[in-house]
């Protein structure tokens, strides 16, 4: 496959700065090179700046709107055209850059007659709007703002709202009360730690992974950092105890990989500065490398009954 490597060093989306030099460490730790060794074409489209915005406004709970407004039309145009080339991964940069990645995929997936699913690997639900979100910061929002959810004065009106039942999280543990309240009148698919302590990662991701291929859907696939536990995966400003262990990271990429179905990759939240030694990056790409067709073996050994 080509994949196409999109640097969004969006750090507008929270308080405490750092996610712009997430790209520049994922290349560090290899992911070129560790997709071109997979049989993969690899393009790097270098990093990304966002479009022209307005001055912030003083006025508002929000933390800098505007510059997430500019990359979100930024990501929704730079996606868009990178998914009719290849397979667009977005190396982040916040989850704020989800705005516009997802939006961009949407688009594409109508423009090529096709429903679009997402999968969000995250301890958090990220489904906030302007006006629920209590912290301002607008990597709460990604999801809100892909559904159609209103509030998000200023920034590209969504064309092509991704349905709520194409919608699937994993591995939530932190959720606010009005993001709560919101999901369970959802229609999006929700499983949190406690679910997948009982019932295991692989269930819940099987019958999605399914459904997606029954619709002949595109999937695009938003992993956060905090999704995996903060002792294998410390370079993350939100982290949060009782994450996904490597196992279980490993297990979900490679399930997506035999899928076949990914057509787009978000890489967000990791906080180069926040790291050790370069290991969350490392991480990072040996999953992503999961999620492309890694494999310790192809098939399991003959049995010897
Ligand atoms: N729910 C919290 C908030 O809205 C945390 C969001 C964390 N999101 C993320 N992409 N890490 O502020
Ligand atoms: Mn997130
Ligand atoms: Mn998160
Ligand atoms: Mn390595």
């Amino acid at each position: 496959r080509k994949c196409i490597l999109i640097g969004a060093p969006v750090d507008s989306g929270k308080r405490r700065t750092g996610c712009l030099m997430g790209p520049d460490s994922y290349r560090t730790a290899g992911l070129a090179q560790a997709l071109s060794d997979l049989g993969h074409t690899v393009e790097d489209m270098g990093n990304l700046s966002p479009a022209t915005h307005a001055a912030e406004p003083d006025d508002t709970h929000l933390h800098q709107p505007n510059r997430t407004i500019g990359w979100t039309n930024r990501l929704i145009r730079t996606g868009q055209e990178a998914a009719q080339r290849g397979l667009p991964i977005f190396l982040g940069g916040d989850h704020a850059l989800a705005l516009g990645s997802v939006a961009g995929m949407a688009n594409h997936a109508a423009s090529v007659d096709r429903p679009l699913f997402v999968l969000w690997l995250d301890a958090h639900s990220d489904f906030h709007t302007p006006d629920t979100t209590g912290s301002g910061n607008l990597h709460g929002t990604p999801l809100g703002y892909v559904t159609g959810r209103g509030g998000f004065t200023g920034f590209p009106v969504i064309t092509n709202p991704v349905p709520e039942e194409n919608i699937c999280i994993i591995g939530l543990r932190s959720v606010d009360t009005a993001e709560r309240e919101a999901l369970q009148n959802s229609d999006i698919r929700f499983h949190d730690m406690r679910q997948i302590d009982e019932h295991g990662i692989a269930r819940p991701l099987a019958a999605f992974l399914q459904h997606v291929a029954s619709q002949n859907g595109l999937l695009h696939v938003s992993l956060d950092v905090d999704f995996l536990d903060p002792s294998i995966a410390p370079a993350v400003g939100t982290t949060v105890p009782g994450g996904a262990t490597m196992r279980e990271g490993h297990l979900v990429m490679e399930m997506i990989s035999d899928s076949g179905l990914m057509t787009s990759l978000d890489l967000v939240e990791l906080n180069p500065f926040l790291d050790e030694r370069g290991r969350t990056a490392h991480l990072m790409v040996d999953l992503t490398a999961s999620a492309l067709g890694r494999r310790v073996f192809d098939r399991p050994t003959r049995s010897f009954s």
